[in-house]
């Protein structure tokens, strides 16, 4: 009797204290994690090879740091996105060009952003990761406008990172090695391809994003404009970064601005250990082994897309 009391007021307790929750109470428990990329439409010479697409880059990251990957295509019923959210571990908002609040991409992404969200508030991880316009659908989705003004000279460039003073107790930068962290600082190593940004100044006058991210890091565009480059939320496992670790591994266009020095690619890898390791935190799983065979984007072969020095991608996948 006294056992079975003890029980019922741990349940008790831990179910009063779950809006309370820390991401930092969630153990790696899941060392299969799979994570979603978001698809987006394909446009100009890109369409000719499929409707919608993702740049194979950002499946290699994340396999490079032990995760397996699920395309999340556009389109599909709010119910195929519940399911699908029900049995990953996490979801990538890659780089692109579609529209923040009418694309595909921008539907899925809110989906996913809710459910996330209201799972964390319930005990439940699930962690988000925007990268470049990923990092603007995520300030479009906490906002619910958009909050973006466009800068210069950032369209081809790689920064070093003015950190925040703080940063060092983030969750983004707070377990990569020092020395990784003193070359970010240093040297230029995250590649940025944008045209809008966000200025500390628009991040600060909106209440919602204030309260809800943390600004880990900026940089400088070309008009001495600054801009937020990394942030993280505060409660939530929600990432964003407006340039692109994936780009210094994995994409190789002679005319872009992409560095793939050693130091550079240990910045990568370190980015996409991260993200991964949030992924362990999540037990979401498929009802079945044959469910995840299924879903995996190893059913798609992708295709040489970086025929032209300016190519963005050297490798992307194509659907519909
Ligand atoms: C998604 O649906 C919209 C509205 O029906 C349509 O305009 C669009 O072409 C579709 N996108 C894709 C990639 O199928
Ligand atoms: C963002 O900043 C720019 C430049 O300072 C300004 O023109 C714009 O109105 C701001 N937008 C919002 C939504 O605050
Ligand atoms: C670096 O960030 C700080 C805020 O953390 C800011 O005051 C400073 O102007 C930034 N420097 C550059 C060169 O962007
Ligand atoms: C990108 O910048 C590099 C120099 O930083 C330049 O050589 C290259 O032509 C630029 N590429 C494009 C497509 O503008």
């Amino acid at each position: 009797m006294m056992a079975n009391l003890a029980v019922l007021s741990f349940v008790i307790v831990a179910v009063g204290t779950a809006q309370g929750l820390s991401v930092r109470d969630f153990p790696e428990v899941n060392d299969r994690p799979i994570i979603g990329v978001i698809a987006q439409a394909s446009e100009g010479a890109r369409a000719t090879f499929g409707k919608t697409y993702i740049p194979a880059s950002y499946v290699k990251y994340l396999e490079s740091a032990g995760a397996r990957v699920v395309p999340i295509r556009v389109n599909l019923t709010t119910a195929e996105y519940t399911k699908l959210f029900n049995s990953l571990n996490g979801v990538l908002y890659p780089g692109g060009g579609v529209d923040m609040f009418t694309s595909g991409y921008a539907k899925s992404a809110k989906i996913f952003y809710d459910l996330a969200l209201n799972a964390f508030d319930e005990g439940d991880y699930f962690p988000v990761w925007g990268t470049c316009m990923g990092f603007e659908q995520l300030t479009a989705l906490t906002s619910n406008r958009n909050v973006l003004t466009t800068c210069k000279g950032t369209g081809n460039k790689s920064y070093k990172l003015n950190f925040s003073k703080d940063y060092k107790s983030s969750r983004m930068f707070g377990k990569v090695p020092v020395d990784i962290l003193t070359d970010m600082a240093t040297l230029p190593l995250t590649p940025n391809f944008h045209e809008y940004c966000l200025t500390p100044q628009n991040f600060t006058d909106d209440a919602k994003l204030k309260s809800f991210y943390k600004i880990l890091s900026t940089n400088t565009d070309d008009d001495d404009m600054e801009f937020v480059s990394s942030m993280e939320a505060i409660k939530y496992p929600v990432y964003g970064v407006q340039w692109h670790p994936e780009k210094n591994n994995f994409e190789f266009g002679s005319l872009l601005k992409i560095t793939h020095s050693d130091a550079a690619t240990r910045v990568s890898q370190a980015m996409a250990n991260f993200l991964v390791s949030e992924a362990r935190r999540s037990q979401h799983k498929f009802t079945s082994p044959e469910e995840e065979r299924s879903a995996l984007i190893y059913n798609y072969t992708p295709v040489y897309t970086g025929t032209t020095a300016a190519a963005h991608f050297e490798q992307c996948y194509f659907f519909d």
